[in-house]
């Protein structure tokens, strides 16, 4: 069937048309997936059936029709395939066949990440040059100065002096070794299919075993999660790296949440997806410091005594190499980072389904 407005099914807005009766006679695909209901499904269907749960939006959306009028309303709080949304709805009546009000439904959450992704997407991009330079001048004579150092010890009269020429290669090793963490490892991602939880789990128990007596994890998992396609080792490193951050945050004694979640239309470096899993780790301790908020995502940005500020810029690697996003809302008693890891198929990821072994006829 050809779509009797075909400007519409390119759109990322949802659009609906209804019928008098408040049944659908048209669906864009943004509204199928909007609603998680496929064409055939809503199409003759009554909204109020396929969006139960919104008895006040739906007497208004009947008003209008009554009234033959539109409406435009900004912050509107719905409950949409069984979770809160915040969308912007537009309804104009239409006189077409049977169509007497068309409604735009666009959510807002997803215009916030939207805004927010390209401002991190700038911020990788920043980070990666800064790495690649820095690393770049300070590596190079690293070796030289070492070396040097080595060279001159050989030729001190006074065994005493050694101490001085020690401290320059014990500290071009540090340096040496700071390097080696800022610049990502270059192994090959190995791709497998991942239960989160395990992850999850895996991070519980060494943060338990690293803070011993006043750190409660609580957990909060939605069992429900599909196995994600991913690297195991960078996916545990970047959740560590976020969970260690708050129990640090929390000096070892507060409360930890490590929460997991599925968020429905997310869309992540320009690619919008059905679904994601996000991954969250909240505390209640003092909140990231104001002046730090905006930069904690590039390389050396710390505000811990000893920290080397390296932490969340390679989380945010990792996370980046599975197509996926860091972010965080932060205030004193609650701070929440949140791990997103777009829902793709193992085909997507690169990781050829196993071959059964037998030779199709
Ligand atoms: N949950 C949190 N609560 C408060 N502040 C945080 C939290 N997570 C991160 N921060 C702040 O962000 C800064 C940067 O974190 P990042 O992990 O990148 O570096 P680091 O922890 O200082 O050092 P590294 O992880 O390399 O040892 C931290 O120093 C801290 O000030
Ligand atoms: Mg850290």
């Amino acid at each position: 069937m050809t779509s009797p407005f075909p400007g519409l099914e390119l759109l990322a807005t949802a659009v609906l048309v209804l019928d008098d009766r408040l049944h659908v006679t048209y669906a864009n695909p943004a509204a199928e997936t909007l609603l998680s209901h496929g064409r055939k499904h809503l199409l003759g269907s009554a909204l109020g059936r396929m969006l139960p749960g919104n008895d006040r939006f739906i007497a208004r959306l009947a008003q209008a029709v009554a009234d033959d009028t539109g409406f435009n309303e900004n912050e509107l709080a719905l409950e949409i395939a069984g979770q809160p949304a915040m969308v912007h709805c537009v309804a104009v009546p239409v006189e077409e066949g049977d169509a007497r009000l068309l409604i735009e439904l666009r959510e807002l959450d997803q215009q916030i990440r939207i805004a927010r992704e390209a401002k991190f997407l700038e911020q990788q991009q920043a980070n990666r040059e800064l790495v690649r330079n820095l690393a770049h001048e300070i590596k190079n004579p690293l070796g030289g100065i070492r070396g040097a150092a080595q060279l001159l010890e050989r030729e001190l009269p006074e065994p005493e002096l050694r101490e001085f020429t020690q401290v320059i290669v014990k500290e071009t090793d540090r340096l040496q070794s700071l390097m080696n963490r800022m610049l990502t490892p270059h192994r090959l991602p190995r791709i497998e299919l991942l239960n989160v939880h395990e992850v999850m789990e895996r991070v519980r128990t060494l943060l338990l075993a690293e803070y011993p007596g006043g750190l409660c994890v609580r957990r909060d998992y939605d069992p429900s999660l599909p196995d994600l396609p991913g690297d195991r080792e960078s996916l545990l490193q970047a959740v560590l790296n976020v969970a260690r951050n708050a129990a640090q945050a929390l000096d070892g004694r507060g409360e930890m949440t490590l929460r997991t979640r599925i968020a429905r239309q997310v869309t992540i470096a320009k690619t919008r997806y059905r679904h994601a899993v996000s991954l969250e780790v909240e505390d209640n301790g003092p909140g990231v410091p104001d002046e730090l908020a905006g930069n904690i995502f590039f390389p050396l940005v710390s505000g811990r005594d000893g920290g080397t500020g390296l932490g969340l810029s390679l989380a945010q690697n990792y996370v980046h190499q599975h197509h996926g996003l860091i972010e965080f809302e932060t205030a004193p008693g609650r701070t929440c980072f949140t791990i997103l890891l777009p829902v793709r198929s193992p085909e997507q990821a690169g990781l050829a389904r196993h071959s059964t072994g037998k030779a199709t006829p």
